[in-house]
């Protein structure tokens, strides 16, 4: 048979592979974005436009490849460059400009800093995580618990933070705008790292009296966070181990990203811990990529739950459906869920 009959009797189709290439291939472009955020390419150009060899320089990069890094850049819509060729000039995409200039308030490469140092690496051993169930992270190598692990190397507790911090802002900001607080006077922001959360709320509500609580070690940062933000009257920090104590009082409970780091009993008990310290008509609002019931559509919160398996001993990422059975266990006479910024839902658990 000649190449010509070949061609005639191959089943006409109409499926591409290209979309197989672009996801399998896609760790490609991640982590050139995030080795450019964990080298300042962004605040390097955050003042001005350089050339090609002016921004290798300032980078401290060898010549070989520094023009494909940053071509590539352009390609993906991080970088602009003005002209061809050597004289052509690099800046920041207007994106990039707003959100990868580590000197800006609203920097958020944070998290893609630690995804660059931490979960990239561990992500490698995806395979081995679903063969065992095992967490992947510093807990393989010094059999610590994920926060006692982090924890111990204040560097890794700093990037930590601003890594949720980065990855949370945009949903505290709408959650500020979205969730009727006018009806409340107390929040209490339960494992509330630096105080992201009270500080997007409390600028938005002067009327709200927030309190963020979280383990020793995390409470001087945000204790730091707050008093930058010029906040440190309306937010007060305080030191809480919700594994062993109750939840102080308050009409509001916050959890963001808390419930998804542990097992369903733990889960269980945060929900009943937060029900018995709200008074009647109180509200949990719990922030997270709360996955589509059915389970088909929400990839970053699926992901989300994989991550759980890298990061946590029994942690996993869950409905609203799911929430809602849990919460009403608990005694909770209602919930809702209002969408934040992208995969970011808020589910309320009304008391
Ligand atoms: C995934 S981070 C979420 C931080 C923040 N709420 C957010 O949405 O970005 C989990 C937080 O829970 C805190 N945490 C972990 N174990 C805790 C415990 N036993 N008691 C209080 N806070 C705890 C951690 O210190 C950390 O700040």
């Amino acid at each position: 048979m000649n190449t010509i009959e070949l061609l005639d009797t191959a089943p006409a189709t109409t499926l591409s592979p290209a979309r197989i290439m672009d996801v399998g291939m896609s760790f490609w472009a991640s982590k050139t974005l995030l080795t450019a955020v964990k080298l300042d390419v962004f605040t390097e150009l955050s003042t001005n436009s350089l050339t090609g060899a002016e921004l290798q320089s300032r980078l401290g990069l060898h010549p070989r490849s520094s023009h494909d890094f940053f071509d590539t850049l352009v390609s993906l819509g991080f970088l602009e460059r003005v002209g061809n060729g050597a004289q052509a000039l690099y800046g920041n995409a207007p994106e990039a400009a707003q959100f990868l200039n580590r000197h800006a308030p609203t920097y958020i490469g944070g998290l893609l800093e630690m995804a660059n140092d931490r979960m990239y690496p561990f992500w490698g051993s995806l395979e081995e995580g679903l063969r065992t169930g095992l967490p992947q992270n510093e807990m393989k190598k010094t059999g610590k618990s994920l926060f006692d692990a982090i924890y111990e190397q204040p560097a890794v507790l700093e990037q930590f933070l601003r890594g949720m911090s980065g990855g949370q802002m945009g949903n505290f900001m709408a959650l500020a705008h979205t969730f009727d607080f006018g009806r409340y006077d107390t929040l209490c922001d339960i494992g509330g790292a630096n105080a992201t959360l009270s500080i997007c709320v409390a600028r938005q509500h002067p009327h709200l009296h927030c309190l963020s609580v979280d383990l020793p070690a995390v409470v001087p940062v945000a204790a730091r966070t707050i008093a930058q933000a010029g906040l440190s009257e309306q937010i007060q920090v305080g030191t809480l181990d919700f594994m062993r104590q109750s939840f102080p009082q308050a009409q509001v409970i916050t959890m963001g990203n808390i419930l998804h780091d542990w097992s369903l009993d733990i889960k269980q008990m945060l929900i009943g811990k937060a029900y018995q310290a709200l008074p009647d008509n109180g509200a949990l609002v719990v922030i997270e990529n709360i996955i589509d019931d059915e389970r088909r559509q929400n990839s970053f919160g699926l992901l989300m739950s994989l991550n759980m398996l890298i990061e946590t001993d029994g942690g996993f990422d869950y409905t609203h459906a799911d929430f809602h059975q849990w919460a009403t266990q608990a005694g909770f006479r209602s919930t809702t869920k209002l969408p934040l910024a992208g995969p970011c839902s808020a589910v309320v658990a009304y008391k």
